[in-house]
């Protein structure tokens, strides 16, 4: 059977509300189903299952797709998984093969696969130099086998022979950086080296990282990029431990390969390295398919904090909560368990440091809070800390740092919220008028959307209103003008880039060539486009899903006035101010009458 047939063949006989209905109970709602959304937190059913349509979405989440989008999603599967999935629920027979889109790709991974067995044999059949350098590491030969462990001689073409009475192709092995030619003959790459094959969730061999024996230049070789193996997209040993990770809800993220080998023969095994480079979006969403919780763990020396300090941000900015611990003993996470062992690590884990409190402790190391300027210094710089957080968090951390610094309370909030463009929070402001909180445009211009800071927007991840606000549009370009007026919350980086494009491609009175907007993006931009063009689903509900994305954006606006007006009233004076509070102090009643309706209307 054909791809496109099987996906199909799948979709037409999976009906979505029986396979959802497994697991999550289900009722009636008018032509729709209703429940409690698996993907978050809730207490209300706002989880829609549409038998017609075949999709589900979530209000509160923004959650939705097909069936196989739910199966993915609820099992943690890729999408060639989710069909085996169905298909053997279902009995249904697919041909594997027909989903192989490379044929090439499949020649590249079983070289792989060749060298990485050929590696192991050396490392495990006879005495080598390999071996008893792992020995000496305290490596065991379980762990050896766990990880694929190999070993790669010091001669000059051992393997590049072995290939070749495998009959594999010189251009192949030159394309996966396992040879080198110079001069009109082939070499090995890899040579008196521990090899780490590199190892995707697929199980599929992508490359190999390979330690010197000893000292030597340089230190590791790791595999160059080729068709099957980008760097940006991988994480090392997430193979072996994702189901940990989602088990414990955790990963944590070590700098190197023998930082994830130590922590998982020691019984730590929520663990996976970022290969060496520094983290990338790509990386935190693969990440994200199995936790949303994460711990940095990496090398206690300076490289290792800029590289968690950078690390931290990208993590954050995916919407994942995440924490930073320093080995306090030995330079990295291997020498640290090797010395103190697990529960050690484990206490080390318990004490990590929220995003937050990181950032801010990094600070105070960088500047003399000793002295005025240095404090003053302390503060602007912990502000833009204080920006990326929700208000709520941001509230938490003024107590802490007023309380630790000696800084009133009022100043920080003063700073924080005075700084930021469109908010409220000066004299002037004191003095103004009070805005009707009913009125859906006025309520859409109090949200300070003058300028949002570069670090803030990159931070934002991209929410389910933002995806729906642009694929109603792209679906009915009617929508433009609507959606126009409340464009201000494309705060996502990427989103905001999306809207951008369909400004520039928008012509009044047609339609919108989504093609073109795809084409006037950066590729990083494109993969979220094609996401929300393949996986967000608003046809047959524009207006429902338009509806409610205002209404929520409106309540989100008033519910940042109501924090607004509090810290106003805690900054008032009562015999300067007066006339302000009472004026205030009825706003804040009527927002939070207001806040309430609609809260009672879901
Ligand atoms: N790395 C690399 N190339 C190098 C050095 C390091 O790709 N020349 C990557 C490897 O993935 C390595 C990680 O960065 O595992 C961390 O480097 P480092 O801290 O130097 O290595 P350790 O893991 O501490 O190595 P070892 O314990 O083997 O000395
Ligand atoms: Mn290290």
């Amino acid at each position: 059977m054909q791809r496109n047939n099987a996906v199909e063949e799948i979709k037409s006989r999976c009906n979505i509300v029986d396979v959802i209905g497994r697991v999550v109970p289900l009722k009636k709602a008018g032509s729709n189903y209703k429940g409690i959304c698996p993907f978050h937190n809730e207490k209300t059913s706002s989880f829609i299952v549409s038998e017609q349509k075949q999709i589900f979405t979530c209000f509160g989440c923004g959650a939705t797709g097909d069936v196989i989008a739910f199966v993915q999603k609820y099992y943690n599967l890729d999408f060639l998984d989710a069909i085996e999935r169905l298909a053997n629920e279902y009995g249904i027979t697919i041909d594997k093969s027909s989903f192989r889109k490379n044929e090439k790709n499949d020649k590249l991974y079983e070289i792989n696969r060749d060298a990485a067995n050929f590696f192991y044999k050396a490392l495990t059949t006879k005495a080598n130099a390999g071996y008893a350098y792992m020995k000496n590491r305290g490596i065991e030969p379980a762990t050896l086998k766990k990880f694929g462990i190999g070993y790669a001689d010091e001669k000059w073409d051992s393997l590049y022979t072995y290939l070749k009475s495998k009959g594999h192709d010189d251009s192949m092995l030159l394309d996966l950086g396992l040879i080198s030619n110079s001069k009109g003959k082939y070499y090995d790459k890899f040579r008196n080296r521990v090899m780490f094959p590199i190892i995707n969730t697929r199980g599929k061999v992508i490359g190999f990282g390979g330690r010197i024996i000893g000292d030597g230049e340089p230190k590791y070789l790791n595999s160059q990029e080729s068709p099957i193996f980008l760097k940006k997209n991988n994480l090392y040993g997430l193979n072996l431990t994702k189901h940990d990770i989602s088990k414990e809800n955790c990963a944590i993220l070590v700098e190197g390969y023998m930082d994830v080998i130590s922590l998982y023969q020691s019984g730590v095994q929520n663990v996976s390295a970022s290969l060496g480079t520094a983290l990338t979006d790509n990386q935190a969403a693969l990440l994200k398919r199995y936790t949303d919780g994460v711990i940095l763990s990496y090398d206690a020396d300076d490289a290792g904090r800029k590289a968690a300090l950078r690390g931290l941000d990208i993590l954050y900015g995916a919407g994942m909560n995440v924490k930073v611990l320093h080995v306090t003993d030995g330079k990295d996470p291997d020498e640290f368990v090797k010395k103190k062992g697990k529960e050690a690590f484990i206490e080390l884990i318990k004490k990590a440091l929220p995003y937050a409190d990181y950032k801010i402790e990094h600070i105070k190391r960088e500047v003399d809070i000793a002295t005025t300027e240095g404090r003053v210094e302390f503060i602007k710089r912990a502000i833009t800390v204080l920006k990326a957080l929700s208000p709520s968090e941001a509230d938490i951390y003024i107590k802490k740092i007023a309380a630790d610094m000696k800084i009133s309370e009022g100043a920080i909030r003063m700073e924080l919220y005075g700084n930021d463009g469109g908010a409220v929070m000066n004299a002037q402001a004191l003095g103004s008028g009070r805005r009707n909180p009913g009125a859906g445009s006025d309520a859409a211009n109090m949200s300070g959307q003058a300028s949002v800071p570069k670090a803030i927007k990159n931070a934002k991840p991209i929410s389910a209103i933002e995806k729906h606000l642009i694929k109603i549009t792209l679906t009915d370009a009617s929508y433009y003008h609507k959606v126009a007026a409340y464009s201000y919350i494309f705060r996502n980086e990427k989103a905001s880039a999306i809207w951008k494009a369909i400004k520039s491609v928008y012509r009044e009175g047609e339609e919108i060539d989504a093609e073109a907007v795809r084409e006037a993006l950066e590729i990083g931009e494109q993969d979220v486009f094609d996401d929300i063009m393949k996986n967000t689903l608003v046809a047959g509900y524009e207006e429902q899903i338009y509806l409610d994305s205002v209404r929520r954006i409106e309540i989100s606006e008033m519910k940042k006035r109501e924090s607004e007006i509090k810290v106003m009233l805690s900054l008032a004076d009562e015999e300067e101010n007066g006339e302000n509070i009472k004026e205030l102090t009825e706003e804040l009643m009527e927002i939070q009458k207001w806040i309430n309706e609609q809260g009672g209307s879901q």
